[in-house]
């Protein structure tokens, strides 16, 4: 039997299992059980003798939030030895973060130190990572297909024996930790990665005081995919917790400027042997002109022989993020004067469009054809310029616009996408009390979860705390929270305010400052949920949940196995970004 197990945490890896490994695996001729890494035991991996991993990187290149238990016991001093087991890894991840797939490259290497042997070499995939990782995975079962035949002289040989598992065929593996090559010039078509349109119904500024730190306030009609009821009738595809990719156009005056730049006539057309499309349309919807990756400058390099580029790429990664950070394709194009380039090379060096995450702030039971959003405006000034992010600023400037309709109606539409989060889901007990932290528009998934608990009667205990800078001008959703803890939906709302005349707090001082109370809550069976901010504000909560245990407990070491049983019974959950 072959085991396929996937680390996913917003659910690429899991769909890619479940769609690929049974129809290959049938056609390989073999069993395969595909389930969640997190449903297997040491015990049971050390039990096991041919096994394939999907692992994608979270976080800062952690390994996905349910992985924590069993990954803390392979990387124990104490973890058994898996000699008898063959593998391969498949490493998901996104090269816009610096720890590109580490979690799937620690993986890798954690099993082979453990006495595993690499059947399949690893393979790290970037974000277009569905054609090389579907090709991974068919050929990785092949392989174990025919180390099988090879073992047991059947088509399937079954869990382990004691047997020597043989010599496997030296034409199964591939050679070595490969990247997967992008093809020469392919015109991407982002869309093609969508559910679907969706109308912006509304969009509107919920505070409008400090232009700086815009958050805006949408209401999206999804297309007909996301709004119908599944086959058994049980509601549309989309739960609380879960987030809507949107695939916004790029700032038109930004594609206008680089096309102006490298004196690009806009109606020029591009093909590439199956599409032809003009290089406005080209640069407005389907390359990415913001998140830069590192191959366009390698390639800018490359053609120009720049020296301060060349330093650059010479450097330590960190400095190579901290030069990326806030520039956009035109900050590119203006370090490099010199740089000639045509709309085939763009279309080369850079990514197709990507979508952009938005958790969902409304629940399925109020209108399941229908999600609220709750997005922070991205806008800055760089070198005299005024940045905008590609799909904040386009909500931002469309709230601008329908401000000066008539009906004040936006209408417009927008591609999306469904963005499952199974690991940030409402717990189904309805009794379990459930405690969320949401600075910001972190707050904007536990709305969701309070419509949801209205509507379903919840008897369970709500606790919000949210991170604002002042109460009076920046509470988001003020009436609606404080209405539901007026009707005891929400049994506790708290806010921690970083400009307070008495003095700035975050919500981290706000769990130590409750630390009692909150200590009772999650010790009597409290879920914890976290939203917002990846970089600052999740490892500070973090630490103030181990501080407060720990004081709590009467020593860091308790206060520390407290927090670690909190998260194997997966009660502390994280949406951080
Ligand atoms: C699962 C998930 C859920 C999310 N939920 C929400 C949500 O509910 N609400 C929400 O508002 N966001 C949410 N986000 C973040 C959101 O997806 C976008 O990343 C964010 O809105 C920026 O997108 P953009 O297109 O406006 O900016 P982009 O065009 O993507 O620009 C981003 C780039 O701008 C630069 N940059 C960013 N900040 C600064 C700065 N302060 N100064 C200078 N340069 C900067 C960096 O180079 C960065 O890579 C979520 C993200 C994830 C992964
Ligand atoms: C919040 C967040 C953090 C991420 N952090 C990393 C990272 O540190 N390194 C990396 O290579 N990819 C990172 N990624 C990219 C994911 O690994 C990539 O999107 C992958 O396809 C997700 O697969 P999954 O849906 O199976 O979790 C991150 C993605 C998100 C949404």
């Amino acid at each position: 039997m072959l085991h396929v197990l996937y680390a996913s945490e917003t659910g690429n890896g899991e769909e890619l299992v479940e769609r690929v490994a049974p129809p290959a695996a049938r056609a390989a001729g073999i069993g395969v059980r595909v389930r969640e890494i997190d449903a297997v035991s040491l015990e049971e991996l050390a039990q096991m003798r041919w096994a394939l991993f999907v692992v994608s990187t979270t976080g800062q290149g952690d390994v996905p939030y349910d992985v924590g238990e069993l990954w803390d016991a392979l990387i124990a001093a104490d973890a058994p030895e898996l000699d008898q087991l063959r593998f391969g890894v498949l490493a998901l991840g996104d090269r816009v973060y610096a720890d590109f797939c580490q979690a799937g490259i620690e993986f890798d290497d954690r099993l082979a130190e453990l006495g595993a042997q690499r059947l399949v070499e690893l393979v790290t995939c970037d974000y277009d990572y569905e054609t090389p990782a579907s090709r991974w995975l068919r050929e990785g079962i092949d392989a174990v297909a025919r180390d099988m035949a090879g073992a047991a002289g059947g088509a399937d040989a079954g869990e382990p024996t004691g047997a020597d598992p043989g010599p496997s065929d030296p034409g199964s593996a591939p050679a070595g930790p490969q990247d997967v090559e992008p093809e020469p010039l392919r015109i991407p078509d982002p869309a093609a990665r969508t559910d679907g349109t969706a109308i912006v119904e509304d969009v509107r500024v919920l505070t409008d005081r400090d232009p700086d730190r815009e958050i805006l306030h949408c209401t999206l009609a999804l297309p007909p995919a996301l709004a119908a009821a599944g086959p058994d009738g049980d509601g549309p595809p989309w739960r609380v917790g879960d987030s809507l990719d949107l695939l916004e156009p790029n700032d038109p005056r930004l594609v206008a400027a680089v096309l102006d730049r490298l004196r690009i006539d806009p109606d020029q057309v591009v093909e590439d042997g199956t599409t032809s499309i003009s290089a406005a349309r080209l640069l407005t919807e389907r390359l990415e002109l913001r998140q830069l990756p590192r191959s366009l400058v390698e390639a800018i390099q490359e053609r120009t022989g720049d020296d301060a580029l060349g330093r650059l790429l010479a450097a330590r990664a960190t400095d190579f993020e901290r030069w990326r950070w806030g520039r956009d394709l035109l900050s590119v194009l203006e370090d490099v004067p010199q740089l000639e380039a045509d709309a085939e090379d763009l279309a080369r060096w850079l990514r197709p469009l990507q979508t952009r995450a938005y958790s969902i702030a409304s629940s399925p039971r109020v209108d399941a054809g229908r999600v609220d959003l709750t997005v922070r405006t991205l806008r800055y000034e760089r070198a005299g310029r005024i940045l905008e992010g590609t799909a904040s600023g386009a909500l931002s400037r469309l709230a601008r616009s329908a401000g000066e309709e008539p009906d004040g109606n936006p209408s417009r539409e927008v591609l999306v996408r469904h963005r499952p989060a199974p690991g940030f889901r409402l717990p189904d007990d309805s009794s379990a009390d459930l405690v969320m932290i949401g600075p910001g528009v972190g707050v904007a998934p536990f709305r969701g979860y309070l419509q949801e608990r209205s509507a379903r009667g919840d008897t369970g205990r709500s606790w919000l705390l949210c991170g604002i800078r002042e109460r009076t001008t920046d509470l988001l959703y003020a009436r609606e929270l404080e209405a539901w803890r007026d009707e005891g939906v929400l049994t506790r709302l708290d806010v921690a305010e970083s400009r307070a005349a008495d003095g700035a707090e975050y919500v981290q001082h706000t769990m130590d400052r409750l630390g009692p109370e909150l200590f009772a809550w999650i010790d009597g069976g409290a879920h914890l949920h976290v939203c917002g901010d990846a970089r600052e504000m999740a490892p500070a909560v973090r630490l103030a949940l181990r501080a407060v245990a720990s004081r709590e407990l009467g020593s860091p070491e308790r206060g520390a196995a407290w927090v670690a049983r909190l998260q194997a019974e997966h009660r502390y959950r994280e949406d951080v970004y």
